[in-house]
């Protein structure tokens, strides 16, 4: 299977066990180590609303967990017809483990819809290398 398949099939399966009770909207996430791993992660709401965390936060935190921390893809899938970008504090969360040319592919049900890499979507980013 094409790694970004592999990617879209991980993120769908999280998707479906994301804990979004409050929104009601369900998203999933798989990120690409660079080693070739795929990890997935989902949205997990709070009572408290502002306590939960993204599905892309959750996908990162389970690469870091497994002794990742370089990737080269991530993807995020979610229903409906716009496009599921990461919030800014998701961005800031992927820069933190991507180099700017890293992929964001954004999914729908039937499949990708736009691939972005990591400066589109966070420009002259506050990154690493700024403190190395
Ligand atoms: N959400 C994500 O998990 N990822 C995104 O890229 C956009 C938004 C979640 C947060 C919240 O649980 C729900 O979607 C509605 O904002």
């Amino acid at each position: 299977m094409d790694l970004v398949d592999s990617l879209f099939e991980t993120a769908r399966a999280a998707q479906m066990n994301a804990y979004a009770p409050y929104s009601r909207f369900k998203v999933g996430a798989a990120v690409l180590s660079s080693s070739g791993v795929v990890y997935g992660g989902c949205n997990v709401e709070n009572v408290a609303y502002p306590v939960g965390i993204c599905a892309e936060t959750a996908a990162i935190a389970a690469m870091v967990c497994a002794g990742a921390n370089q990737m080269s893809d991530i993807l995020v899938f979610a229903e409906g017809d716009a496009l599921v970008t990461p919030c800014g504090a998701c961005r800031q969360r992927i820069r933190e483990f991507a180099g700017g040319d890293a992929r964001i592919h954004i999914a729908g049900p039937e499949g990708v819809r736009r691939t972005f890499t990591v400066d589109d979507l966070l420009p002259y980013a506050f990154g690493p290398e700024n403190l190395a």
